[in-house]
Parts: structure tokens; sequence; C-alpha cells
């Protein structure tokens, strides 16, 4: 068996994952492939126009590409070259079908793992990257190993990196999960798989597991956080409600160490690929498993975040005199969160959608998802559209009735906010979702604030 990598999938976790694998493992030659053909070339891009952006990503992908880190589109080459294949493909949500709008679409993984199959020449180690239902090994076994031509082991590494800060997270990660079958075969597999990251990650940090505890473990990770969101978020209704101030409340609560700081701010809910579509699988596999009042239970948390958007927009609204129409209102963030460019269910969408709905005229500004929003919103964007998109975000406040702070970049606080009323209609009005502007300083310049949770 030869130290050789590759990863299918060279999107949002395949890249960065391999680029800091590669980095960290230089006697090791590592390919990332993919079908998407531009997103190859622009991985392989002589400018760095990277198809992601992430903080420091460009930096790593500099040190290691051509040396021992390559992009292709050739998988037939990459699965005969290297004996170890991650599998990091997409896992949306099914759209179609049994279990539409819950279960995860496993059609891109049996590709894979077809393509896998039949391009092989050897015993190869198989590790599923994308978070995948649980038992999901057991079906792509059942596909690899159905003759006896070449061995596969499938083993679960699940991938806990944020994005946003996913260089860091690869670096100095919380911890490494690898799940295999307890026989020879896979705890020889699992070793393989553990000297990849040993060679950087603290081996107390590395954990093994059974293959079904490490595919459940990333969906219950990723259901515990999600919920933390959605209850603090329950939380802040009701300190708008009764004049408590939610950041207050989290500030004690969090001194509580069973209960711990982090993922204790109230905002405009969670976005991002994995967690709406990572609950509602789990409630999809609670559903299947007859287990209904915990499917019950883990819906709440996806119910909760989108009612958290509703409230932002009804705010808006009381506050605007009870109507939007034609009023202008400049949304400051477009990407589910500060430091990435992805906006795939971000808050940002589903607010500017109902803001549309109310006629509103929308001003979008975003450092870095402009490109992507102007994908989400096509089928309301146009010559007719009340929507535009604006890179200067004085230029989006201008003549706005309300900003609308949905995404908590850095930049935002150190804008100049006097500049921002002075060309504002009055009354103007900033709505920080985030809580991460001066209110005070705001209220001094004139304006009427609205938060999160206050
Ligand atoms: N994005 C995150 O922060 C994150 C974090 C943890 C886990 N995950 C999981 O990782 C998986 C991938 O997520 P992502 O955000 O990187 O998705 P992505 O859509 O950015 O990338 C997936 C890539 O797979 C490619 N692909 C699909 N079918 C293929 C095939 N048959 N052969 C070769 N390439 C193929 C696509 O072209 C795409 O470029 C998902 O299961 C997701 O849940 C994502």
């Amino acid at each position: 068996m030869n130290k050789n990598i590759v990863c299918v999938g060279a999107g949002y976790i395949g890249g960065p994952t391999m680029a800091v694998i590669a980095k960290m493992n230089p006697d090791r030659k590592v390919i990332v492939v993919d079908i998407n053909e531009s997103r190859i070339a622009a991985w392989n891009s002589e400018d760095y126009s990277l198809p992601i952006y992430e903080p420091g990503l460009v930096d790593v992908v500099k040190e290691v590409r051509g040396k021992n880190l390559f992009f292709s589109t050739d998988i037939e080459g990459a699965v005969k070259e290297c004996d170890i294949i991650f599998v990091g493909v997409n896992t949306p949500t099914k759209t179609f079908g049994r279990g539409a709008g819950y279960a995860s679409d496993l059609q891109y993984w049996e590709a894979t793992a077809r393509s896998i199959k039949g391009y092989a020449n050897g015993d190869k180690i198989v590790v599923e990257k994308s978070t995948l239902p649980v038992r999901t090994a057991a079906a792509m076994e059942a596909i690899l190993n159905d003759s006896a031509e070449h061995r596969f082991a499938v083993l679960s590494n699940p991938e806990f990196l944020a994005e946003g800060t996913a260089i860091n997270d690869l670096v100095s990660p919380d911890r490494v999960l690898i799940g295999g079958p307890q026989d020879e075969f896979g705890l020889a597999a699992i070793q393989e798989v553990v000297d990849i990251y040993a060679s950087w990650v603290p081996r107390e940090k590395i954990l093994t597991t059974n293959v079904w505890s490490a595919e459940l473990t990333k969906l219950a990770a990723n259901a515990f956080l999600a919920q933390r969101v959605s209850s603090i978020n329950a939380i802040a209704g009701l300190c708008e409600a009764t004049g408590a101030d939610v950041e207050e409340v989290a500030r004690v609560m969090g001194a509580d160490h069973r209960i711990g700081p982090k993922f204790l701010k109230a905002g405009p809910g969670f976005g991002g690929s994995c967690f709406k579509k990572d609950v509602l699988n789990l409630v999809y596999l609670c559903e299947s498993f007859g287990l209904h009042t915990a499917a019950k239970y883990w819906e709440g948390v996806i119910k909760m975040n989108e009612h958290q958007q509703e409230r932002i927009v009804s705010r808006l609204i009381k506050e605007m005199f009870n109507t939007l129409a034609n009023k202008k209102v400049a949304v400051f963030g477009f990407a589910f969160k500060a430091d990435t460019g992805d906006t795939r269910e971000t808050p940002s969408g589903a607010v500017v959608r109902q803001l549309d709905e109310e006629h509103a005229k929308i001003a979008i500004t975003d450092p870095k998802a402009l490109p992507n929003a102007a994908k989400d919103l096509a089928d309301l964007l146009g010559e007719e559209s009340r929507i535009v998109l604006e890179p200067d975000p004085y230029k989006a406040a201008e003549g706005a009735d309300a900003v609308l702070l949905m995404t908590d970049w850095k930049l935002y606080p150190s804008l100049d906010w006097q500049r921002i009323y002075d060309s504002m209609r009055k009354p103007a009005l900033v709505f920080d979702t985030r809580n991460c502007l001066d209110r005070e300083a705001l209220k001094n310049i004139g304006f009427k604030v609205l938060n999160v949770g206050k």
C-alpha cells in the first residue's frame, strides 16, 4: 500500500483539508480531483484566484501546489496512483422522492464509490470526509466489495472545521475522529489514516471509534451546535419582550462551566451548508427508526431558526411604521458569517426575500459574497428588480431608511457611521442583528437602533 492520497471533491472541504494535509506531510503526494473543470482550473490558476475564500488558504496553497499538492480532473489516474482515497463530494438534502426535504442525497457519493471501484488497481482505503447518514459506510462497502478482485476498507473521518476559520481549525483541531471496522483489515486501515494526521496533531487528540459512532458523531455535534444557536435565539425573543439583555444573560449563563461561553451569541440564526442539512438528516434518521419524539425535538431547532429571520423582518416592519413599500433598506452582509464568501442557507437570503415581498428597495453590500448573492437571487434580479448589489457600503446606505446589518464582518464597526447617517433619509434606523456595532455611539449620532435580544 502506497502513501499517496487522493481526495474526490475539490470544494470547501476537499480543497482546504488536502492543502493542510499536503503541507504537513511533505513526503506524501496529494491529488485533489473534481468533475467540475472550472473549479479545478481556479485551484490551478496562476494568480491564485481560488474557487473559495478562506483566510490563510492562499498561503498554504502557494507553499505546496505543484510540489506535493495537485489539482486535476483525471479521477481515474489519481485513483490508480493513490491507495488512500478521501471522498468529500457534496451530500445535499434530497429534493425529490422519499425523504425529500430531510434525507441526504447520496447520488454523488454512490457515483464516486462506483468510479473508485471501476478504476481501482489494488486494495484501497476509502475515507468518508463528507457528512453522511449513519450506516452509509455499509452501503458503500456493499458496492465496493461485491467482487473479490480488490479489498476496500471504508472509514469515516468526518470534518469538523468551520468555514471562516478552516485553516486554523485544520492546523490546530480540537480533535480528529477516525472510525472504521474493528477487524484486522479495518484496524490497519485506521492506523494508516491516523498516521496522516499524527504528523502534526497530538496523538491524544486523534480519536478512533467504530464506523457508525464516527458517522453519528458528526451529525450529533452539528445538531448540538445548531441547538445552542436556536436556544439562545429563543431566549433573545423573550429578552426583547421583557427588557432583559441577551448579552448579559448569555455572559452569566456562560460563566457556568457546565454550559460554557461559546456559541451563546444571539443573532439572525445559523446558516451555511451544514447545520440545517445535518439536523434534517438526523430528523429523518430518527423518524426512520421510529423515534418520532426525538425527530420532533430536533425539527424544533430548524423551526426556531426560521422563526428568528421572520421575527427580524417583523420587527423592522413595525419600527418602520408598518410598511416597507418603496423604502430603501441597505443590507450589510450577505455571507452566512464573516470571513467567508459562502452564502448557502444564509439568513440574509431568507430576510432579503421577505423584504422583497414587502416591496422594499434593497441594496445589498458584502465584501466577499456578492458574486454568490447574484447567483442566489438570480430570480429576483433583472431590469424590474428592486434589488441592487453594491460593493461599497457607503453607496449602499445612501438615501436608505434603514441599515440592516446581517453579517458580522470586522469592517462594519469601523465604518464612518456619521457619514452613513448624513447620507440616509431620516429618521434613520440601524438594525444590528449581530450586536456588533457600538449602540451608544450610534444613538449619539442620531440613529434609532435595534438589536437582537435587547
Ligand atoms: N462546508 C463545510 O464547512 C463542511 C464542514 C464539514 C463537513 N462538510 C461536508 O463535506 C461534504 C462536502 O461539502 P463542501 O462544502 O466541500 O461541498 P462543495 O459542494 O463545495 O464541494 C463538493 C465537490 O464535489 C464535487 N463532486 C460531486 N460529485 C463528484 C464526483 N462524482 N466526482 C468528483 N467530484 C464530484 C463537486 O463538483 C464539488 O466541487 C458535504 O458532505 C458536507 O456536509 C462540509
